[in-house]
């Protein structure tokens, strides 16, 4: 019996993370960290809410004496750690939030993975849930690899980066037992319609414009979220100890072209006319400090511990958006409260 705690498991990739973890593992105990941001939603897990070897504790990363309480009472094995301010937006109207919970909140994690486990670090592990963003920008050609310098280029990619180096210098300093993981874009189901999948799916749906950051030609590399939990899976268990590793899905797509793609699929989907959802299309102000490109090279994953992406992307894009047109419900839950008043504030001057 192993017990893992799970931070944001109520978030986007963490319910993924959960549902497979409480499915496959059934003789581990798996708790969901999460303070239940407008991000986190236990509508998410409501098909694993009631597995026995599943429990949910409502806790803000940023209170260390928490955090310790937690610790000392769940006796961890294991902490996979996703909970962080996640949207880069939100990071430019306001880094403080991101400072907090994804600096401070990861160093009280740590303190207390520290102390709990003390000189018993046999079969413990710190995994630290990180993203490409922390590499930068990225020009016409190249990947990132594992060695890529750090370049952080907005308060939440710093911030990340931060975490990044403070989970580095705890094991390097402490000795505490961890591993890294940095993603490329996710898309899938539960998704905050915040990000561009879910949030354009939503608009083309109800004839609302689609707000086009600069000429659209950033580039994203995709990757189905149900790859990310399995690649983490596969890291937990036969990651090294120390090691950093890269995870993405080889697909990259320009802004405009993935939009286009999914304003035909929407159109073909909502039997309207071919064309008729491009028309929604708006060209808006850019993102401030847009990083242009992200590709990952994912080749140490795939060669060491033989991960694959198992999902193309227009099969992939195709469910993804079934799912959202089928999860109604969902949806409105999601989009009811603040949602109208942060979407009016964060586009109103663009
Ligand atoms: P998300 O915003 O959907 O979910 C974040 C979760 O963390 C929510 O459930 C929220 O309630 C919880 N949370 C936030 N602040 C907290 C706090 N102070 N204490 C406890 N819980 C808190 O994010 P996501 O897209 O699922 O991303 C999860 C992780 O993966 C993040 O660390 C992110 O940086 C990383 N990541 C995301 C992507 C992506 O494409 N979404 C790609 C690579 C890496
Ligand atoms: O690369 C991994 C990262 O991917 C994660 O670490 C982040 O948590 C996640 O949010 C994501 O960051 P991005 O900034 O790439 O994702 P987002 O969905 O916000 O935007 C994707 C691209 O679409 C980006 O180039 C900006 C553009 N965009 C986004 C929105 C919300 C638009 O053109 N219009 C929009 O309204």
């Amino acid at each position: 019996m192993k017990t893992i705690i799970i931070t944001g498991g109520a978030g986007f990739i963490g319910s993924h993370l959960i549902r497979l973890f409480v499915n496959k593992y059934p003789d581990y105990k798996i708790i969901n960290l999460d303070k239940l941001t407008y991000a986190g939603n236990l509508a998410n897990l409501k098909d694993v809410e009631k597995m026995p070897n599943y429990e949910f504790v409502k806790a803000d990363i940023v209170d260390a004496d928490h955090m310790f309480e937690i610790f000392d009472k769940y006796q961890p094995d294991g902490v996979i750690h996703l909970a962080a301010e996640s949207h880069v937006d939100r990071s430019i109207a306001n880094p403080n939030e991101f400072i907090f919970t994804n600096i401070v909140g990861t160093t009280n994690l740590l303190n207390a993975a520290r102390k709990t486990w003390g000189d018993k670090l046999d079969d413990k592990l710190f995994y630290h849930v990180s993203t490409d963003e922390v590499y930068g920008s990225l020009g016409e050609t190249g990947f990132f690899v594992e060695t890529t310098a750090y370049d952080p280029r907005s308060p939440y990619s710093a911030s990340k980066a931060s975490s990044d180096h403070l989970v580095r210098a705890y094991g390097h300093t402490f000795g505490l037992p961890s591993v890294i993981s940095n993603c490329s874009n996710n898309y899938g189901s539960y998704q905050f319609p915040e990000k561009l999948l879910p949030l354009f799916i939503n608009n083309i749906r109800n004839k609302k414009a689609l707000p086009v950051y600069g000429k659209g030609e950033n580039i994203r590399d995709w990757l189905w979220v149900e790859d990310h939990a399995r690649a983490i899976d596969v890291i937990y268990h036969q990651g090294k100890v120390g090691d950093t590793y890269n995870i993405g899905g080889h697909n990259e797509w320009t802004n405009i072209d993935l939009i286009k793609l999914m304003c035909k699929i929407m159109d073909s989907k909502l039997n309207r006319k071919e064309g008729e959802s491009e028309q929604l299309i708006t060209y808006v102000k850019d993102r401030a400090g847009h990083d242009m490109r992200y590709a990952i090279d994912s080749s140490k994953l795939q060669d060491e511990l033989g991960w694959t992406p198992s999902l193309q992307f227009e099969e992939g894009l195709e469910k993804t958006i079934d799912w959202y047109l089928e999860s109604d419900e969902w949806m409105n839950e999601v989009t009811s409260g603040d949602y109208q008043k942060y979407y009016d504030e964060m586009y109103k001057n663009r």
